[in-house]
């Protein structure tokens, strides 16, 4: 059964982390504790021994199963993290990356989900302070369980309550089991821009900033796949667990994929790559002078358009940026490429496209099938996207076992 590894922060809700404790063992799960000092002023470690029946952490050199390096073993053994409450300060040391005790250091070594459930003041949970930690680790791939409403002990009045319990346990399901719904899938990405150099100095490239593959990248990780990302030029930090490669042009992304491809068994194409490259590059610097210049452009290859004709059993997935008729156009691009899915946004509209962090998506999928997504974080985008792949895939083995 599951471990899991729940952090109880100083929060006047440190109380609930008891409730919460008991449910996820009567789900069957090993719950081991790490309490900050803080919490421990809260509720004594002694009840959380006698809940769980496994001793409690604190300190980082805490040694509470002899022999054992905790924050190393713990880390290791927790198959998901959750740190209930959490609050302003443990979710600030936490995007810090700080280990000054015995919860954060195991934060910091785990390469487990993180599930974080926020307990404070609502002047404190919507200060800018907190709610850039809060993106910080979202951008790692942690998971939030937004507070409540409500009336808070200090009487305040407002966001900032601690989820309640079956809200809690319930993400936590919903984790353990996407985490492993594509395990040995592996999923190869292209993101971001490319650049097609004119000369040594000079390149045509387009403003994808690449969020919206990595961010693919990042999701498909979260649900155990193996993960290629073959990126154009872009100023993110990729996935630490994805194996990356990096292109500068069309033709060099074109070959990475053409070598990656036989190896996917899904192919997510987020790339904004310049349909076209200058004729020739010129070998130095051009001077400037008085007369026009005319740049003769050749086509680049399809590189989703080509390997999704020879895709066989595997998924192929697309975007598509349109300026108008963004559906239709959409439709026609996906059975022109023989994709699965072609995920559609309208880069005229101010908050959705290149450069901002949220959009506004529509699903095709091959049998005509239209999703319309609300405005969402490209983050949550990639999430959606990534569970209509795990489905597909789902499909697509029962689909062979009903045959075998
Ligand atoms: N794509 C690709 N190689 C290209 C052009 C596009 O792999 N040379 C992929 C993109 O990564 C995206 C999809 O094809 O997943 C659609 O890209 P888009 O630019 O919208 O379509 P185009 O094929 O360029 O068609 P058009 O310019 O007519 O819209």
């Amino acid at each position: 059964m599951p471990n899991i590894l729940l952090g109880v922060s100083g929060s006047i809700a440190a109380y609930r982390a008891c409730d919460i404790a008991r449910e996820l063992m009567r789900a069957g799960h090993t719950v081991r504790v790490a309490m900050t000092r803080a919490a421990t002023r809260l509720v004594s470690p002694d009840t959380f021994a006698a809940l769980t029946g496994n001793p409690v952490a604190i300190d980082v050199f805490d040694e509470p199963e002899s022999g054992q390096i905790a924050h190393i073993r713990w880390a290791q053994d927790a198959d998901l993290v959750l740190i209930a409450p959490a609050t302003a300060h443990t979710i600030a040391r936490l995007a810090f990356g700080l280990a000054d005790d015995m919860l954060t250091t195991i934060a910091l070594a785990t390469r487990a989900p993180m599930l974080i459930a926020p307990a404070m003041n609502p002047a404190m949970w919507t200060h800018p302070a907190t709610q850039a930690h809060v993106q910080t680790l979202q951008a790692r791939g942690v998971e939030f369980i937004s507070p409540a409403y409500g009336v808070m002990a200090c009487g305040d009045e407002g966001w900032g309550k601690i989820a309640d319990t079956a809200t809690i346990v319930q993400a936590v399901a919903r984790r353990l089991l996407s985490a492993r719904d594509l395990e040995g899938v592996r999923v190869l990405v292209t993101a971001g821009p490319t650049y097609e150099p004119i000369d040594p100095v000079r390149f045509i490239g387009n403003r994808s900033s690449g969020k919206m593959g990595y961010a693919v990248a990042e999701a498909a990780i979260a649900h155990g796949a193996q993960v290629t990302l073959i990126t154009g030029p872009t100023m993110l930090t990729p996935p630490a667990q994805a194996q990356v490669i990096r292109v500068q042009t069309a033709l060099q992304m074109y070959e990475a994929v053409q070598n990656e491809f036989a190896q996917c068994d899904a192919f997510i194409a987020t790339a904004a790559v310049a349909d076209y490259r200058p004729e020739r590059t010129l070998p130095k610097k051009r001077k400037r002078d008085t007369q026009s210049w005319t740049l003769n452009l050749v086509p680049n290859p399809d590189i989703l358009g080509e390997v999704a004709q020879r895709k066989e059993h595997r998924i192929v997935i697309g975007f598509a940026a349109e300026t108008d008729k963004a559906i239709i156009r959409a439709k026609n691009k996906l059975l022109r490429k023989n994709l699965d899915l072609i995920a559609v946004n309208d880069v005229m509209e101010p908050d959705s496209g290149f450069e901002v962090d949220t959009n506004r998506l529509s699903f095709i999928f091959a049998n005509g099938r239209v999703e319309n997504l609300p405005l969402m974080s490209k983050r949550e985008c990639a999430e959606r996207l990534i569970q209509a792949l795990a489905a597909m895939m789902e499909r697509k083995v029962r689909h062979t076992n009903s045959q075998e």
